[in-house]
């Protein structure tokens, strides 16, 4: 007789506009390997960052409905743009299924307010993330008094999902994100959309190597620990789980970039029609 609950064999369901959600796909597959995951990136709607937080609400409602309607025992929003707009609308689905959902904001803005010594914070971040104002709210609401300077960078997430073409270009648009972060003086920046965990080294460089980066895949995974393990639904597997892919646009081209960037072979990415 055991009371573990039959839904811990199901996967953990990730999704994101394209391949920004395997930075923290990885580290769930890291700190929960023993877990099955299935990844959707809707690539045929990418960029999320340019669209209109009633446009959003719409894709995060499709994504995790498809997701629930798979089978998923936790969901994982991987991307910030569909997070700022739609997580309450998210979570209000999901709910109805009994699936909980974990996102990336609150964590961050948790570890930026926690690790920042000067109290002067950067957010860098897709259009749409910076309109929505949700790391403003969710800043505002840590304990301690915090400075914030927000940058969009409108086309930084689209280059890295071309496969960044290392150009003189696309290093001086960089730079130039980077240039009212610098000036603001901030030690912390949260890299706010997870396709810039993906250009790291190129930011720290650009940004000075005593700023702290501040990414969510290590503070997701843990959450996500903690609500299986509170819930029940931890995997009884002994070894490695399972992964699969799917994705709404090009899945030759997904499974080339995923590749390079999560380190690992995908297998076969499945075309779906959202
Ligand atoms: N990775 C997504 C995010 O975190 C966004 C990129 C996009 O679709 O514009 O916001």
């Amino acid at each position: 007789m055991t009371d573990r609950d039959p839904n811990d064999s199901l996967p953990i369901a990730v999704f994101d506009s394209g391949v920004g959600g395997l930075t923290v796909l990885h580290e769930c597959l890291v700190s929960l390997p023993e877990e099955d995951y299935v990844y959707l990136g809707d690539d045929a709607r990418f960029p999320y960052g340019a669209k209109t937080d009633a446009e959003l609400r719409a894709c995060v409602l499709r994504n995790t409905r498809f997701l629930l309607e798979r089978g998923t025992k936790l969901l994982v929003i991987a991307c910030n743009s569909a997070a700022s707009a739609g997580l309450e609308s998210a979570r209000e689905l999901a709910a109805a299924h009994g699936v909980e959902v974990v996102a990336v904001i609150e964590p961050e803005a948790e570890i930026a307010a926690a690790i920042t010594d000067s109290g002067r914070v950067g957010v860098l971040a897709t259009p749409a993330t910076v309109a929505g104002g949700s790391y403003l709210r969710a800043l505002g609401r840590q304990r301690r008094e915090l400075t914030v300077t927000q940058v969009a960078a409108p086309d930084l997430a689209a280059i890295i999902q071309r496969g960044f073409p290392f150009s003189e270009a696309v290093v001086e648009q960089v730079r130039s994100y980077c240039a009212p972060l610098r000036r603001a003086r901030v030690d912390t920046v949260i890299l706010g959309c997870t396709h810039y965990p993906l250009v790291r080294p190129m930011l720290q460089r650009f940004l000075g190597r005593e700023v702290r980066l501040v990414t969510a895949g290590h503070a997701l995974a843990a959450a996500a620990e903690r609500i299986l393990e509170a819930r029940r639904i931890a995997s009884s597997n002994r070894g490695e789980g399972e992964y699969r892919f799917v994705c709404t646009g090009d899945p030759d081209a997904f499974r080339e970039l995923g590749t390079r960037f999560l380190q690992l072979p995908l297998g076969d990415v499945e075309l779906v029609d959202l």
